[in-house]
């Protein structure tokens, strides 16, 4: 017998031992469940069992070893062909039968402690409970790569307190809508295009200072930071420079109007600056937010709304986004406003980040929407002027409209062709309710919450943006203007001229009524109402006593004027036209009743001479669309034909628009603000008027209690009793708060102090401090600001306060005009003196950059 080399001795006793190491690291083999059946074989080593092979063999049928079970020892894979799994097990029992029987018979028995068929089961995961995602603006940042070092400050983007309360932004930015291709201009104090955060973003082209007849805004005077604020909220560059703007990939223009006195002229020129190109003009400012100006754009200024919805943005319209205003402590509502109840406009009032209504926001019933802006201890964080300067105080209205300006770039990078009037659409569709338990909400006809404080409610960039990604396009617009309605031969037959006929208004006040049939709508491609605008001629001793409502065939009640304490006008309304976006989508056939009444005082009276509604919606046949004409003498009572409006030039005049942060309250930041009293519960009837189911917010009520009307009524006097306590707690609550806010930290300049003093209880601590406060250094910081102006005239002008410990958003007015009174009584003095001299009073000191 050869003598075999030692080394192949060793290998061949090695072969067994690697194999079985191999096994034992082998993958596991992948198992074919469509070719064969599978078993699980547990073996008894025992030396004098059967090997797994004789096993095998002994039950037949094709099984097959396959392999090792994992780690296990003794354990084994079988398989045999698909199907015969019932066959194997049932050889198995038979086997394990006789074996019982004659234990001889299945050796290999004893070998086999148990055959399994092996059969793919799911297991359950125990996976944690899905993690929602990270909502966090720390993760949210992350996600998206933000550097801006404030951007988790800016909760109307993220609000981790109050995260139904923000701009809803974030969610479209993650699928690429930043706002790209889109120009917003912004009309306003100028815009610091060497801001880092804004100088990417910034459109050269679209830019132009009507103050200083340059071609770049650049703010100039030390207040001029108005702008460039409302820019860095729509455009701010996503980089390590503060926060990022709502459409941080848009272009943002700066047309400056509003550090100086213009011209009706370059107004008008400033509102449709480079407006094939520009899509959006973001506009936060107006006449004087004081309670007792009325003004609107004159001739020439309307001119240029109607031109930019009609050929701006190539032909689809620009969109002009108003803000509201800031002086509804003062009694100011926005529908003395003719900026914000034009229908051309977007009305934005504000809410704060705990969704609160903030005192200083204008109700009415042109309001379309709400946005997010300072109170209840919150402000907008955003860019200022400076190379790397941020603001954390931006706030007011004027901060809600341009928010609103974001939402409307980012939907219109999804949807370029959305016109005008689509924009307003989507926003009364996609709006959604908050605080619905406010008193002010009352539904339309058309089954929608309207409220006079927050319109359709907040404007929710996600839910606007993808109701405009599958909306269809409104058809063109239709109007319906009826003549005007003649109270006893009323007339005005020059807008400067008196008025003459119509009726006395009575204690109780004084109805007419227009009945609206379907046939003049047919006759005027009219199929869907969208605006309603309502003009009136009432001559009165005191417009702020007048209370003007018109209630819809539905009986849905707009009030148009509520009583404004402040306005001491004798001018009456000399064809002034009201607006209400509350009809939208009504059916409008039916009688429409206009309400003048006043406040019944002995010592004041006044003439309802004549009114005149006007209806504007959608086209039947879009092929039958006219272009409107603005007819030049629309003040005229009565109302010419509008075939024969002759255009003529008007003369232009020069004005300067307040500030924006004119009639902001210093404490618009901190106030707290609320959700529970209608915008205007001293318009409820008078004791002498049976309520009727029109009343406003009574309505729910009534359908309630029809049956009964004795029991309503006396619901009605608990309600208004109720209210009246509401109101008497809240006004004592505003005093309180003022106060406080005067007397809170002895660390507080004293010009805070002197503040205050327009508040009643503040005043006698301002007293306290003798005649000479540091109100007159503050006059004389001013003047030498402004040389232009002398110390009577900032004695006059009432600034009485400044802002060194807030910042420049501080009320300190822009022209006597426009002075921030909330002193509950009528304001004593001269009621206008005129524009003043471009306004500053810029003494704050510069705000830490971020
Ligand atoms: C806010 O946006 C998110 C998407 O980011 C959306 O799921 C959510 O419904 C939106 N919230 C509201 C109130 O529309
Ligand atoms: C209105 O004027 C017409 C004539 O223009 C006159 O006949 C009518 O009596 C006047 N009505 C009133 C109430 O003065
Ligand atoms: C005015 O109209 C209301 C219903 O809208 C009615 O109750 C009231 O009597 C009317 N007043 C006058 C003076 O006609
Ligand atoms: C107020 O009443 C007086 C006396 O009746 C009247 O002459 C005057 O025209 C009225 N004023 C207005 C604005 O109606």
């Amino acid at each position: 017998m050869p003598r075999r080399h030692p080394l192949i001795v060793a290998l061949v006793l090695l072969v067994p031992f690697v194999v079985i190491v191999a096994a034992a690291h082998s993958v596991p083999a992948k198992l074919d469940h469509v070719t064969f059946d599978y078993f699980f074989l547990d073996h008894n080593p025992a030396p004098s069992a059967p090997s797994v092979a004789d096993c095998i063999s002994e039950l037949g049928l094709g099984l097959e070893l396959v392999g090792q079970v994992g780690e296990l020892p003794n354990a084994w894979l079988l398989r045999a062909p698909k199907h015969t799994h019932p066959h194997v097990l049932a050889r198995y029992n038979a086997i394990r039968t006789q074996a019982a029987i004659q234990p001889h018979t299945g050796h290999a028995l004893t070998a086999i402690n148990l055959l399994e068929h092996q059969l793919p089961r799911q297991r359950t995961k125990r996976a944690p409970p899905p993690i929602p995602p990270d909502t966090s603006a720390a993760a949210i940042g992350a996600r998206l790569g933000f550097t801006d070092p404030l951007f988790t400050q800016q909760w109307h983007i993220v609000n981790e307190e109050f995260p139904q309360h923000m701009m809803n932004v974030t969610g479209l930015w993650e699928i690429g809508i930043t706002g790209q291709g889109v120009v917003t201009s912004l009309v306003d104090d100028g815009l610091d295009y060497e801001s880092k955060d804004l100088a990417d973003n910034f459109d050269a082209e679209h830019s132009y200072d009507f103050n200083d007849h340059t071609p770049l805004p650049k703010p100039v005077l030390a207040d001029d930071r108005h702008g460039t604020r409302c820019a860095g909220q729509i455009a701010a560059a996503k980089n390590d420079v503060c926060g990022v703007g709502l459409a941080y990939e848009a272009k943002v223009a700066g047309v400056r109007i509003l550090s100086g006195p213009i011209t009706d002229v370059d107004e008008a020129s400033a509102l449709n600056y480079g407006f094939h190109d520009v899509d959006i003009y973001s506009c936060s400012w107006g006449p004087p937010d004081d309670g007792k100006s009325m003004e609107g754009p004159t001739y020439i200024i309307h001119k240029a709304f109607l031109n930019g919805v009609q050929n701006g943005r190539r032909g689809k319209g620009s969109i002009f986004v108003f803000a509201s205003g800031n002086g509804a402590l003062s009694g100011d509502q926005c529908n003395f406003d003719g900026y914000t109840n034009s229908i051309y406009s977007v009305t934005v009032s504000a809410v704060d980040y705990k969704g609160l209504h903030p005192y200083y926001s204008e109700p009415c019933a042109a309001n379309l929407v709400v946005a997010y802006s300072s109170g209840s201890g919150k402000s907008i964080v955003t860019t200022d002027v400076g190379e790397n300067a941020c603001s954390s105080s931006h706030g007011g209205t004027s901060a809600a409209a341009p928010n609103a300006a974001g939402v409307f770039a980012l939907a219109l990078q999804v949807r370029p062709d959305l016109t005008w009037r689509d924009i307003q659409y989507l926003c009364v569709q996609s709006a959604q309710m908050i605080n619905p338990e406010d008193p002010d909400w009352e539904k339309t006809a058309s089954g929608r919450p309207f409220s006079y404080k927050y319109g359709y409610g907040q404007l929710n960039a996600y839910a606007f943006v993808t109701a405009a990604q599958d909306w269809e396009l409104v058809k063109p617009q239709a109007w319906f203007h009826p003549s005007s309605i003649q109270l006893n031969n009323g007339s005005l037959s020059d807008p400067e001229g008196t008025m003459t006929g119509g009726v006395p208004i009575p204690p109780g006040g004084i109805n007419s009524t227009f009945t609206l049939t379907n046939d003049k709508l047919v006759e005027h491609n009219f199929e869907r109402l969208e605006h309603v605008t309502i003009t009136v001629w009432i001559s009165h001793s005191k417009r702020g006593d007048v209370e003007v409502e018109l209630v819809s065939p539905n009986g849905i009640k707009s009030i148009l004027a509520a009583a404004r304490k402040s306005d001491l006008a004798t001018s009456g309304f000399e064809g002034w036209r009201f607006m209400t976006v509350k009809h939208w989508g009504e059916n409008p056939v039916g009688d429409w009743t206009i309400r003048v009444s006043d406040q019944s005082d002995p010592e004041h009276n006044g003439t309802f001479h004549g009114w005149r509604l006007m209806f504007w919606g959608s086209t039947i046949d879009p092929a039958q669309a006219k272009t409107y004409v603005l007819p030049t003498n629309d003040a005229i009572l009565p109302s010419p034909e509008e075939s024969e409006s002759v255009e003529v030039p008007t003369s232009s005049s020069t004005k300067t628009h307040p500030k924006p942060t004119s009639g902001l309250p210093s404490d618009h930041d901190t106030a707290e603000g609320e959700a529970d009293r209608p915008a205007f519960p001293g318009t409820s009837p008078t004791p002498s008027l049976t309520p009727t189911p029109d009343e406003g917010w009574f309505s729910d009520m009534s359908n309630l209690l029809s049956g009964s009307k004795w029991f309503f009524v006396a619901i009605t006097a608990v309600i208004l009793f109720a209210v009246g306590i509401g109101i008497f707690y809240w006004r004592r609550r505003a005093r309180h708060h003022a106060a406080y806010s005067s007397l809170a930290g002895g660390d507080l300049p004293m010009s805070s102090v002197s503040r205050g003093a327009a508040r009643p209880r503040a005043k006698e601590l301002y007293d306290a401090f003798g005649e000479v406060s540091d109100d007159d250094e503050d006059a004389d910081e001013q003047t030498m600001l402004h040389p232009g102006r002398s110390f009577n005239e900032h004695q006059e002008a009432g600034l009485d306060f400044h802002s060194e410990f807030l910042n420049d958003d501080d009320p300190a007015p822009a022209e006597p005009t426009s002075r921030y009174r909330d002193d509950p009584k009528p304001l004593e003095g001269p009621a206008s003196p005129g524009s003043g001299s471009g306004s500053s009073w810029e003494h704050a000191s510069q705000e830490p950059s971020g």
